[in-house]
């Protein structure tokens, strides 16, 4: 079904200053911008790589953002995967009585978009897109490598994203950690929540950079709050918009 991540959503209280991370200091191009009045956000997509970033601001307290950014504060939200027949796949889970958000695609920033209910995959909000736009990503400095989620049980979690969304198992060497997702293109690591302090869901992002130094001089610059370790970067939640972000050196081929 799916055939890659296209993007991992982040709740920012504002747009203008998330940019001045993830855009103005990890250097991540803008795609497209927009405000999309029924689901009460301003909506930014970033490039990262041949996956992108996508940044929710509500525009209300009322809102469902708006409601998370209260309880959560800033954060991952949601994650997308990529699906070049939404119709289809999302008429599969239908059929199985999958729980979902949309019962039917609506016109989102990413294309034509639908979100599963989070019970449908054990808390993690689940969106399926296919691209309406056909211009190719620009090249951004960082890119997009792994989402990082803690659960109970990581084999059960694995064989549930298997099983509905037809992802493949990428090798890892062993232990209770289970990786999905696709050589060369996202992944999805699932790990036991108490070898991440016992939280569940969504809680960390990894990318990768070819060229570390002048990175690790703009968050310097920006006084992004980090630990630098050899060839890893781990930024701080406060400076990264409530995301444990770690960032790797990285040959592209
Ligand atoms: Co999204």
């Amino acid at each position: 079904m799916v055939t890659d991540i296209h993007h991992v959503g982040i709740v920012v209280e504002s747009l203008a200053r998330a940019y001045r991370f993830w855009r103005d200091t990890v250097g991540l191009p803008v795609v497209r911008e927009a405000i999309i009045a029924d689901q009460g956000v301003r909506v930014s997509l970033l490039a990262a790589g041949a996956s992108e970033i996508e940044l929710l601001e509500p525009i209300g307290k009322d809102t469902g953002v708006g409601r998370f950014l209260a309880k959560h504060g800033e954060g991952l939200h949601h994650l997308c995967f990529l699906t070049p027949a939404i119709d289809t796949d999302l008429g599969a889970l239908r059929a199985r009585n999958v729980p979902l958000i949309d019962e039917r695609p609506r016109d989102g920033l990413a294309g034509r978009i639908a979100f599963l209910s989070p019970k449908a995959c054990h808390g993690v909000l689940v969106e399926l897109a296919t691209p309406v736009h056909a211009e190719p990503l620009p090249e951004s400095p960082v890119r997009f490598k792994r989402i990082v989620i803690g659960c109970r049980d990581p084999q059960e979690t694995a064989t549930l994203y298997q099983d509905l969304f037809g992802l493949p198992e990428v090798e890892v060497n062993g232990g209770p950690r289970m990786m999905l997702g696709w050589a060369g293109g996202g992944t999805v690591l699932n790990v036991p929540a108490a070898e991440v302090g016992g939280m569940m869901g969504m809680v960390a992002l990894s990318m990768v950079a070819p060229d570390m130094p002048p990175l690790i001089e703009r968050l310097e610059r920006s006084n992004v709050a980090m630990l630098v370790g050899a060839g890893e970067i781990t930024v701080e939640p406060q400076s990264s918009h409530g995301v444990h972000l770690h960032i790797s050196r990285y040959h592209f081929p």
